[in-house]
Order: C-alpha cells, then sequence, then structure tokens
C-alpha cells in the first residue's frame, strides 16, 4: 500500500504533526494509570496501525517488562519503524492482549473493512481499548484540516457505536472495556 509511505508519515508526524513523543507519552501513562485502576495492569498491550511506534516506544521505555506487539498495514511503516506487517480487516491474534490500542486507523478502512477490524479488534481484546477515530461530527467542527489528513472515510459516531457496543462498554475518553473482561464501571463511569 503506497498511500502510507515516507510522505505521509513525514507530513503527519514531522514537525507540527498530530502528535509527537511526548504528547502520547501523557496519554499513554493515563490509559496504562486508569487500566491499573480498573485492576487489569496491563502485561500485554497491541499497538494496532502504529505508525511510527510513538505508543510502543512509551511502552518500552516506561514498562519494559509488558509484551507489545506492533502492526500497521503500510510495508513502508513495518521496515522503518519495526512492526509486524498485518491488516487490521482481515487478521485478528491467536490470543487476546490485556490492552489493545487503536489510535487513528479506523477512518481508513472502507465501510465493510471497518466493520471487520472492529470484530478483530474485539477479538484480539481482553480487557480494555483505547480507541480514538474521528467521525463526520468530527471533522465538521473539531478537526484541523490543515494538519489532518481529510482523505478518509467519514462516518457517524452511531455507526461506530452500533459496532463497538456488541463487544464493549463505552466508559469514555476514547477508553472501552470489553464485554466479558474484567473491568467492571459503576453506572456513572460509563457512558451508558
Ligand atoms: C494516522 S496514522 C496513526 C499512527 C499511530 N496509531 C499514531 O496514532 O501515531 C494511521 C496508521 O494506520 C495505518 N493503517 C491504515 N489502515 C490500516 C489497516 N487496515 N490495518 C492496519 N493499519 C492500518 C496506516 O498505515 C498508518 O500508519
Amino acid at each position: 500500500m503506497t498511500r502510507f509511505g515516507a510522505d505521509y508519515y513525514r507530513r503527519f508526524y514531522g514537525r507540527g504533526g498530530v502528535h509527537d513523543k511526548n504528547s502520547i507519552a501523557r496519554l499513554a501513562s493515563a490509559v496504562h494509570g486508569l487500566c491499573s485502576w480498573w485492576g487489569v495492569s496491563p502485561r500485554s498491550v497491541l499497538d494496532v496501525g502504529a505508525g511510527p511506534g510513538l505508543w510502543r516506544d512509551w511502552y518500552h521505555r516506561e514498562h519494559p517488562k509488558v509484551r507489545v506487539v506492533s502492526t500497521d498495514v503500510s510495508e513502508y511503516a513495518c521496515t522503518k519503524y519495526g512492526h509486524e506487517q498485518r491488516d487490521i480487516a482481515t487478521w485478528r491474534p491467536a490470543k487476546p492482549f490485556d490492552l489493545v490500542i487503536c489510535h487513528g486507523v479506523l477512518q481508513y478502512p472502507s465501510d465493510a473493512d471497518a466493520e471487520s477490524a472492529i470484530e478483530n479488534l474485539a477479538h484480539a481484546c481482553r480487557h480494555v481499548m483505547y480507541l480514538e477515530v474521528p467521525t463526520r461530527a468530527d471533522y465538521r467542527t473539531i478537526v484541523d484540516p490543515s494538519a489532518t489528513d481529510m482523505d478518509v472515510h467519514q462516518r457517524t459516531g452511531d455507526w461506530y457505536r452500533t459496532r463497538l457496543e456488541r463487544h464493549f462498554i463505552q466508559a469514555g475518553a476514547g477508553l472501552w472495556a470489553r464485554k466479558g473482561g474484567h473491568v467492571l464501571l459503576y453506572e456513572l463511569e460509563r457512558t451508558r
């Protein structure tokens, strides 16, 4: 897939890019800390569509004993940043991971592929998933078109929720607790 080549990563992860090592460090420590608060301190993490590998690098630095698998569909990203080459629309791991990260990925596949990807993410997740995917409303209201890839599939929040809620409970702030996992949320700790 040539779309995700050197130019793509230079454009979105160079100066003024979408996020960087320091911003991911703040997010990752919050996500890891909340998982620990919920009693599922991650021992295995799957980073799907890892791109430059900022989450993987944070885990290696801060929690070197955590087993991290990072994947990406891009041959370029896999060679340059060191991931397993996997398309989340067609691949699922043999065993689930405590924490799954899917940050800025699901806006790329078609509807059918994004639907399969959600099924594969659910299969891959034992306890918690961190998911960030901009919706149609986000692209209209929040997203900065000069700093963000706008050549994506813009779907509604309801489109994602319908599919995600088959397997997850939405905690908020991008966190989803896997149904049947160990995370139990009080009524007002979750969105519904
Ligand atoms: C915006 S970047 C996000 C990178 C990283 N998750 C981050 O937040 O820094 C999107 C990444 O998703 C990857 N990607 C797109 N479609 C994918 C798919 N079907 N399966 C796996 N990775 C995919 C691209 O190759 C690209 O590296």
